[in-house]
Formats: structure tokens, C-alpha cells, sequence
């Protein structure tokens, strides 16, 4: 924020409940009325609901929910108001030589990647929208695949432990409450055909939105944690436990492997034991959806019984 917009800020906080001159802020910053007013509005755009009476200046109503920046640094993770996509950030220190174990954290993501070259709708003071950096040494892409479904189970598995809601996972990244997603993982690698050099585990969670915080192409399907729960959920506190989670789980598995997590995903899965349609780019196929194999691959049993092994796709 600059300088004299958080001034301005800092002013109106200082008077709680009380209007503030316009010629008030101006003399005390040097600033012309029409300066104070663009620092007024540039606040507004960033959730701050502040009020304007003539003749009596401006009162600050309401703050907009914000990450605690202090605490998430702290933790040593790297904040960011805006950027583009967590991903892409961290993707860029990856390539700068940053090391395993970087966390970056956006408030907003102004253009934020789902799956498939999808947008993932990422509004300031709502949800949670992050990255994880990982160096796993002496392993294959190959081996790292499952490595999305063991994000899903472990950030199912802390929400679910957090929040006290009935979070469930779909094949293979999908958080869902409700039978509606509430969020998705994206994870991104470079490597060379036997060695990983780095990982990024992207995540969205949709935290506090309410059903008319989503643009109407997402009501159907997008929902959030907040409705279900009737609070809404401080966005710091809920975090740290998270990413902690992701990260154990994820060292967990370079150890040990996908089947430590089978358990999980039976239990937290809304896919296996259902008739199912899976689409991947260029193919389909419907039938029950019987079990995971220890690679995190769908086991799908067709009409005809024969059983196929498919391990990268989405359910519709
Ligand atoms: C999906 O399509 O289900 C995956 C969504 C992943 C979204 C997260 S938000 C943080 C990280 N940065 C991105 O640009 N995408 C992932």
C-alpha cells in the first residue's frame, strides 16, 4: 500500500466511529482535497467501506477480512497483496534457485490457472490461495505423480479437522462440501525424464465466499466453507495448520509412497464405489470406479467388465 493511502488509513482507524475532515487530511498530509479523495477511493477498491458527508468528511465503516501479513511471515511464508497466479510466482524463485519447502501466499490472484488451462477465481479477502515449493531428490515425475492426490487427502484431512465440516474428495484434486467444490490443487513440475528438479503444489480453497460472491457461471458448481459452517473462518489461523499438513504429507510420501494415503482417500472419497464418467483429452469412459491402484490410478470396471487403469483424467 503506499505511503499515503495507509496515512489516510491509519487516520480514519485512529477516530473510530467519527468523521474526519477532508480539509483535516489534507493539511495534516499536504495533500490538495481532490488528492485525498483519490486516496479515498483507491481505498474503497480494496474493501474498505468508508463514508463521505458533506461538510463533514469521511468515516471509515468497515474493514475489509485480510491475511494477517505479520503472522504469515512469521511463518516464513512469502505474502503477496496481488499476483498473478501463486504458481507463477513461485515458479519464477524456482527457477532463481529458491529452495524446497517456499511457501507463497496471495491475498487476490488476478489471473488464477485451474486445471486444464481453466481461470480459478481468486477474490481478495475470501479464500486461500497458495504455493508450495518441493525439491524431492532421487525421484522420478513418474513416482511424483500421485503427489496432487496426496495434497487433496492432506488438505481434506486438515479442513476437515479444523473446521469440523464433512469435506470429501473427488478424483483426483477436488475438495467438495456439499456435493459442490470448494476447492482444487494444481501442481506444476520440471524435471528431466529420471529426476524431478522442483514441484509446485498450487491450492485454492474457497473460504468465506457466500453463494453470491461467485460470478453466476460458478453457482451451480463453486461453493465454500463459510455457508455450511454459519461463521466465517479467520483465514490466518485456518493456514497454518493447512500448509503444515501439505507439507508433512508430502515428505511422508517421498518416503513412502502413495500407499500410506490410500486410507484416506477411501475414506474421504465421494468417487470409488460409484458409476462414473471419466474424460481425459481425447478419450471417455463410464462405468463403476472400484479402487485406487498404488500409483493414485482409477480402477474403472466398464459394462463389459473389463477394468481399466486410468490415471489422469476428470470425473463429469
Ligand atoms: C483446479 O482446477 O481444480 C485447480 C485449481 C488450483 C488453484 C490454485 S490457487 C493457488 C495456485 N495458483 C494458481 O494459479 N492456481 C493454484
Amino acid at each position: 500500500m503506499n505511503l499515503l493511502k495507509e496515512k489516510i488509513l491509519e487516520h480514519l482507524k485512529s477516530n473510530p466511529g467519527k468523521f474526519v475532515s477532508g480539509a483535516r487530511l489534507s493539511v495534516s498530509f499536504g495533500l490538495t482535497r481532490a488528492a485525498v479523495w483519490k486516496q479515498v477511493q483507491a481505498l474503497r477498491q480494496e474493501g474498505y467501506a468508508i463514508s463521505a458527508a458533506p461538510r463533514k468528511g469521511y468515516r471509515l465503516e468497515e474493514e475489509p477480512d485480510r491475511l494477517d501479513e505479520k503472522t504469515l511471515k512469521l511463518h516464513k511464508f512469502l505474502y503477496y497483496s496481488a499476483v498473478e497466479s501463486t504458481n507463477a510466482t513461485i515458479r519464477a524463485l524456482a527457477e532463481q534457485g529458491s529452495a524446497g519447502g517456499t511457501v507463497v501466499i496471495a491475498e487476490e490472484q488476478l489471473q488464477g490457472r485451474g486445471r486444464r488451462g481453466r481461470y480459478w477465481f481468486s477474490p481478495p479477502g475470501k479464500g486461500l490461495w497458495f504455493s508450495l515449493l518441493l525439491r524431492p531428490t532421487g525421484i522420478a515425475p513418474s513416482a511424483a505423480a500421485p503427489i496432487t492426490l496426496v495434497a487433496a487427502a492432506a488438505l481434506g484431512q486438515a479442513l476437515r479437522r479444523e473446521t469440523g465440516l464433512g469435506v470429501t474428495l473427488k478424483w483426483p484434486n477436488d475438495l467438495l462440501l456439499n456435493g459442490k467444490k470448494i476447492g482444487g490443487i494444481l501442481t506444476e513440475l520440471k524435471g528431466e525424464p529420471d529426476r524431478v528438479e522442483y514441484l509446485i503444489i498450487g491450492a485454492g480453497l474457497n473460504i468465506n465466499q457466500s453463494e453470491t460472491d461467485f460470478p453466476p457461471e460458478l453457482h451451480k458448481t463453486a461453493g465454500s466453507l463459510s455457508p455450511a459452517a454459519g461463521c466465517v473462518f479467520d483465514r490466518t489461523a485456518l493456514v497454518l495448520p493447512l500448509i503444515a499438513g501439505l507439507k508433512e504429507a508430502c515428505s511422508i510420501f517421498f518416503q513412502q509412497g502413495f500407499s500410506r494415503f490410500h486410507g484416506a482417500w477411501i475414506e474421504l472419497n465421494e468417487t470409488l464405489g460409484k458409476e462414473v464418467t471419466i474424460t481425459w483429452p481425447g478419450g471417455t469412459v463410464r462405468g463403476r470406479a472400484l479402487d485406487l491402484d498404488e500409483t493414485g490410478a482409477v480402477l474403472l470396471r466398464d459394462r463389459a467388465g473389463k477394468v481399466h487403469r486410468i490415471n489422469y483424467g476428470e470425473i463429469v
